[in-house]
């Protein structure tokens, strides 16, 4: 919840504050629903400051309980505090001066999770963005740095933990049954990285050695009994401090990394300086309780957090405009880490699909914002795709552009020249510029223009002449705020393919700048000719879509198949498959729409088969390319007058065709990837079993009966392949009684692990139909739906309304009044939250005219509430615009 209720925060209003932070040192005395913080701050006037300009500290939902200056009692003249802040007169000039502020908060009663609350019985804090100034009146921005002391005291037994960022200084008994503990940080930091946990949990340790030989001491705490848990999580913690050695040159720097897992948690996770919290989704996982995508997620996101020790903690963001600052360049770090411990183009192929899918509707619709905004009214609304995974996809292709050498030599002198500042995405780039000599003024826009560019691009093959001229043009599309946009610099790996699989090495190129296998677009036409090649070769663009672009270039059947064959690339491969798909599945909607005969080509099928059985390749990149573009893909390439049934009419009636004429193949497959063996997960044995259950998949399909699926769920030993055949039940035999039977073998045996559970309300919550709705409100009193947790709300509430198109999308329009009655009962408790959950409704203007109607109606309702919050507030307001 913000504090500046309404108020719009514009980036070109930035200053400096007119003080420096010298340093902190807080004092915790813990208490349930009575916590006592004082704060010692030591500031001095900022030179060139306006000698009377006055002390404002922010606050949120604080009261004033005692202020010294110097160790004295101030004049009530001398200040004001409100809530939301504390103004303090007449202070010195230009010498230090020491402040210390009272302030007393109920971590009991904080249920947005914001500043110091309690989970599980443990104290814990979330600061980043705005949530210190839930704990005591501070300059709370993240250009405010300076070193912190902090000291916690609470009842020994109930808290034998008291941990914070930094060095564990001391610590020794107190009063009355208390204890204290003292650590100190010594790098400058802002106040959205300062932590504090206190309770009693359960360990697991370890240590690492730097490049540079220090030993650092490793713990990872987590509820007790669920220590052997947190191994993985541990494994994944010590290959991601060795690789950013090796890969970045950065080594840790304090003598501890602490992570904790807790229960209740807005988001992933925190970076924290030295101690990460967690959401204990990311760091808890076994064979019996986790899938493969749980181990996938608790790698990246335990790296994500690691390399935000550089990348966000010692070089920070200069105000929050910055954010993809550190988001998107931590992210690019953790996908190249992915990449390197997993397989490379697979990995590729889903961060792909996940920026199609979940970045590409955000561009397209009214939430849609620059990677670097220049303004918004609720921070926390700004923790965006965009910003996230658009952000890391700009600093891909700053790398394209460069080469890896120059990219290098450009994130060397970023860690040189900002060590321990506070800096602008201006900086970031002005590196590789000062590092390359090379101009990224152009390029700079994929920062500041909103929207995915669309690339039109046709080839022409000269057989006489031996030329091969592409003409590309590119439109950058309208977003709000933003009604024109200038041509960017896009940055198009490419290949021309010759007959024998083999790449054309053309003797000349003109037209434009022709980099390795790269060509810059940056008119808004242009056409390269390609001479010297002597037959007719067939183009792959945007390999490894080296740009998050749309790209509209026709291509025949034949020539997609030919890449789809014979690429060396896989990810051009799949890209070739999805390519020859879209258009049989877009059809298929509109002629499911229509109540026609739906078919599936013939050239699909054989295409989608012959790389299914190919051994050649690795079993992951064939279950990608049998998992077909999903439905929400589908509706982004429709772009307009949607209705979700048709789609997934459609797409069901495809996925049959292809497990009729598959049948055999798929029995094999299955046969073939049986494991007895002990679980790994292992990105190669994950593989594995994606490829097994996507041929389960479509082989229950095939079969039309529960019986294969219901035999998948009783064999299966791990968490992978059990979910998924209860997925299989539960989507395609709703009212089956193996169903009810899976259903509730599955709640009773994982009944006392809530992670489980929330798999188990997802999988309910998806279910394909209008039904699902009425099963959706029958679960949320079921007594495992615990309203005050954002898993459990995400898994029920969030799946049905972001991951059930059809369900959510009823025509009648239950599914957004019921959103908005959510909306509603979540905001005043957790308006991050409520907030976050109505995103889902971002592409609600493609759909046909009547649920669209049914979709404004219902976000009307929300915007009639008087006592809305500030996130929720603006997300409903922009949706409306
Ligand atoms: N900074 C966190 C991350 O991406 C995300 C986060 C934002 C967590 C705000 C909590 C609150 O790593
Ligand atoms: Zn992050």
């Amino acid at each position: 919840m913000s504090t500046s209720e309404n108020k719009v925060v514009e980036l070109a209003n930035y200053h400096p504050t007119d003080f420096v932070l010298e340093r902190v040192d807080l004092t915790f005395e813990l208490d349930p629903t009575n916590s006592k913080v004082d704060a010692r701050l030591i500031f001095h006037r900022r030179e060139g400051a306006d000698a009377t300009a006055p002390l404002v500290l922010d606050g949120d939902e604080l009261t004033l309980s005692g202020l010294l200056l110097d160790q004295n009692e101030l004049p009530a003249e001398q200040y004001d505090a409100t809530p939301q802040s504390l103004t303090i007169r007449d202070l010195p000039g230009a010498s230090p001066f020491e402040i210390t502020v009272t302030t007393f908060i109920n971590p009991e009663a904080n249920s947005q999770l914001m500043g110091l609350y309690r989970t599980n019985g443990v104290y814990c804090t979330q600061c980043e963005a705005e949530g210190f100034r839930r704990i005591t009146y501070f300059p709370d921005r993240p250009d405010v740095l300076a070193p912190y002391t902090i000291t916690i005291i609470a009842d020994k037994a109930a808290n034998p933990l008291l941990l914070s960022n930094g060095n564990y200084l001391g610590g020794g008994n107190y009063d009355e049954g208390r204890h204290f503990a003292a650590w100190f940080d010594p790098h400058p930091k802002p106040s959205y990285l300062f932590a504090l946990v206190a309770g009693d949990l359960g360990v697991v340790e370890d240590t690492f050695t730097t490049m540079s030989g220090r030993e650092v001491a490793l713990k990872i705490y987590v509820e007790r009994g669920k220590e052997p848990r947190a191994t993985y999580a541990m494994d994944a913690l010590k290959r991601s401090m060795k690789w950013d050695e090796d890969r970045f040159g950065r080594e840790y720097d304090l003598d501890i990394f602490m992570v904790v897992a807790v229960s209740d948690f807005n988001m992933g996770a925190m970076e924290n300086k030295g101690l990460n919290v967690f959401n204990d989704k990311y760091v808890l996982a076994d064979p019996e309780t986790a899938t493969d995508q749980d181990y996938a997620n608790i790698e990246a996101i335990i790296a994500h957090e690691y390399f935000h020790n550089w990348t966000g903690n010692r070089i920070t963001c200069r105000d929050w405009f910055q954010l993809s600052l550190k988001e998107g360049l931590t992210v690019f770090r953790d996908h190249e880490f992915s990449a390197d411990m997993r397989s490379r183009p697979v990995k590729r192929i889903a961060e792909v699909r996940h920026l199609k899918s979940e970045q590409f509707p955000e561009d397209a619709g009214p939430l849609a914002h620059p990677v670097r905004p220049t303004k918004y009214r609720e921070i926390n609304n700004f923790y965006t795709t965009t910003v996230y995974e658009k952000g890391s996809e700009v600093i891909r292709m700053i790398a394209t552009l460069l080469g890896p050498e120059g990219f290098k030599k450009g994130m060397d002198l970023y860690f040189d020249r900002h060590d321990g500042d506070a800096a602008t995405v201006e900086d970031f780039v002005k590196c590789f510029e000062d590092a390359t000599g090379r101009d990224l003024n152009q390029f700079s826009l994929w920062y500041h223009q909103a929207g995915t560019p669309l690339v039109t691009a046709s080839g022409a093959y000269d057989a006489a002449a031996s030329t091969f001229t592409l003409s590309l043009e590119q439109r950058v599309p309208a977003t709000p705020g933003q009604p024109t946009k200038e041509p960017m610099h896009i940055p198009l790996s490419f290949a021309l393919i010759l007959d024998n699989g083999s790449v054309a090495t053309p003797t000349a190129v003109s037209g434009g700048e022709v980099t390795g296998d790269v060509l810059h677009l940056t008119e808004q036409k242009q056409t390269f000719t390609f001479s010297g090649v002597s037959s007719r070769p067939v183009l792959s663009l945007n390999r490894s879509f080296s740009a998050p672009i749309n790209l509209h270039l026709d291509q025949s059947a034949d020539d997609l198949g030919h890449i789809a064959r014979h690429d060396s690339d896989l990810f051009a491969r799949w890209q070739a498959l999805t390519d020859l798909a879209l258009p049989n599945l877009m059809q298929a909607s509109r002629d499911a729409r229509e109540g026609k005969e739906v078919e599936a080509s013939p050239a699909l099928i054989s295409a989608l088969l012959e790389t299914a059985g190919n051994h050649a390749l690795e079993p992951a990149f064939r279950a990608q390319v049998l998992a077909l573009p999903g439905e929400s893909d589908i509706a982004r390439e429709l772009g307009s007058n949607n209705d979700p049934d048709a789609i997934h009419a459609g797409r069901t009636a495809v996925l049959k065709a292809i497990a009729g004429a598959g049948r055999d193949l798929f029995q094999h497959l299955l046969s073939e990837t049986r494991t007895d063996g002990e679980f790994s997960p292992d990105a190669e044995s994950a593989g594995r079993r994606a490829l097994r259950n996507s041929a389960l998949s479509y082989l229950t399909y095939a079969e039309q009966s529960p019986s294969i699926a219901a035999k998948a769920f009783d064999d299966a030993n791990n968490m992978t392949d059990m979910l998924q055949a209860m997925t299989l039940l539960a989507h395609r035999f709703p009212d089956a009684e193996e169903t009810s039977a899976a259903l509730q073998a599955f709640l009773k045996r994982f009944d006392n692990n809530p992670l489980v559970i929330d798999k188990w309300f997802a999988v309910q919550a998806t279910i394909p139909g209008a039904a699902t709705l009425g099963r959706v409100r029958a679960l949320m009193e079921n007594p495992h739906f615990v309203r005050g947790n954002p898993n459990r709300v995400r898994s029920l509430v969030g799946s049905f309304t972001f991951s059930n198109p059809t369900g959510f999308n009823r025509a009648d329009g239950e599914g957004y009044r019921f959103l908005a009655e959510q909306i509603l009962e979540i905001d005043p408790k957790n308006p991050q939250l409520a907030a976050r959950i109505l995103t889902s409704m971002r592409s609600w203007r493609s759909l046909e005219p009547q649920r669209a109607d049914q979709a404004r109606s219902a976000l009307l309702s929300i915007d009639r509430s008087s006592s809305l919050s500030n996130d929720v507030r603006d997300i409903v307001e922009r949706m409306l615009k």
